[in-house]
């Protein structure tokens, strides 16, 4: 069977957008077709600085949010990146296969690092490398993931296709990003030109997984819109990104296409609508909300599902890496 891995940044809470752009999907993964393993990525949080006692809540609540909404560790591998030591190693070979001029074409760490580089840890740029080796240390195939992540997977590609010429080997496969549907890039509920983000200035620009019922009614009533009515038709969003952005989290949410959407709600203004995206936005995040702070009372469970996944983990990554350090030489004999 395929395997998937796909993972996510404990750096600050969860947001909608990694709820459709990635957790919904991985739990619609789960089952017979797939091997799926899901990761906390915590040596990607610390690119850019995490004071220590909110890297270990966020951890914590990262894991309660992908339990909440449906991963279960009987079906899928769920654990912590810094339990498995193998991506660390596995990133510094890596390092040693991508080529700088790859990573000066990302533009994930040229939109993080402004006009600061200098001033950016070398780990935020080499970044796509630690990256390559979550994926890679499982042979995964399919990495769901949201639109901003493709040029990452992209060069996961490379990375396996210039190891496995450089070395005369058909080892590590090429793997396809999953991406489809809508809901793939959720954009800031104030500016339709900007992406829904962890670390936005304002609260009122996201919804958060913990927000409770109240709070995600106020933010979407009070989400920028246009003064026009909704079109008929998904064609006449083109130029209306915040109107476009709604209409694609209702589709998102409610498993439907956008076009479906506007056959029940064109015509109509954002006096109706509204309330309905707000509504069918609460009936589905609410539970998971709840059942995340209920998890979080008993953080020891976390912790031991996230050890239970980690064992899976590296009986499935260390073969793997063992090979890797074989196949490029290094003597490793105990
Ligand atoms: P991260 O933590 O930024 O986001 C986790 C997942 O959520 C998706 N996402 C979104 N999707 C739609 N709209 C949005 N506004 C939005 N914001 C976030 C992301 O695309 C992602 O799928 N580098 C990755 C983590 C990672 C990873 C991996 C992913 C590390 N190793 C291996 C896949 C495979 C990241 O920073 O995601």
């Amino acid at each position: 069977t395929p395997r998937v891995f796909s993972g996510i940044k404990p750096s600050g809470g969860l947001t909608l957008g990694n709820y459709l752009g990635a957790i919904k999907r991985w739990v619609n993964m789960q089952g017979p077709d797939f091997e799926t393993v899901y990761c906390v990525v915590d040596l990607h949080a610390i690119t850019v600085w995490q004071d220590p006692a909110e890297l270990r809540h966020a951890t914590r609540e990262v894991a309660a949010g992908m339990l909440a909404s449906g991963i279960d560790p009987e079906k899928s591998i769920l654990f912590n990146q810094a339990q498995v030591p193998a991506h660390a190693e596995l990133a510094w070979l890596f390092n040693c296969v991508a080529r700088l001029g790859w990573m000066n074409r990302m533009t994930q760490f040229k939109e993080k690092a402004g006009k600061n580089a200098e001033k950016q840890s070398l780990g935020l740029y080499a970044y796509p490398s630690l990256m390559a080796a979550d994926i890679l240390l499982y042979h995964a195939t399919h990495v769901p993931v949201g639109e901003d992540q493709k040029q990452h997977v992209e060069l996961t590609r490379d990375i396996a296709q210039k190891f496995n010429h450089d070395y005369g080997v058909d080892f590590f496969p090429l793997t396809e990003p999953v991406i489809e549907g809508p809901g793939m890039r959720v954009m800031n509920l104030r500016d339709g030109s900007k992406k829904m983000s962890k670390s936005g200035e304002s609260d009122m620009e996201r919804i958060n997984m913990t927000d409770d019922a109240d709070t995600i009614a106020k933010k979407l009533r009070k989400a920028r819109t246009d003064p026009e009515e909704l079109p008929v038709s998904f064609d006449g969003l083109k130029n209306r990104p915040e109107a476009k952005n709604l209409v694609e989290i209702y589709a998102a949410l409610a498993d439907i296409t956008p076009d479906s959407v506007l056959n029940e709600y064109g015509g109509e203004g954002w006096g109706k609508f509204k309330p309905a995206l707000a509504d069918l936005a609460v009936e589905k995040l609410a539970p998971i909300s709840t059942e995340m702070k209920r998890l979080l009372d008993t953080p020891d469970e976390i912790d031991a599902i996230l050890a239970r996944g980690a064992e899976k983990a590296e009986a499935i990554a260390n073969p793997i890496l063992e090979r890797t350090f074989d196949i490029m030489g290094f003597v490793r004999s105990r």
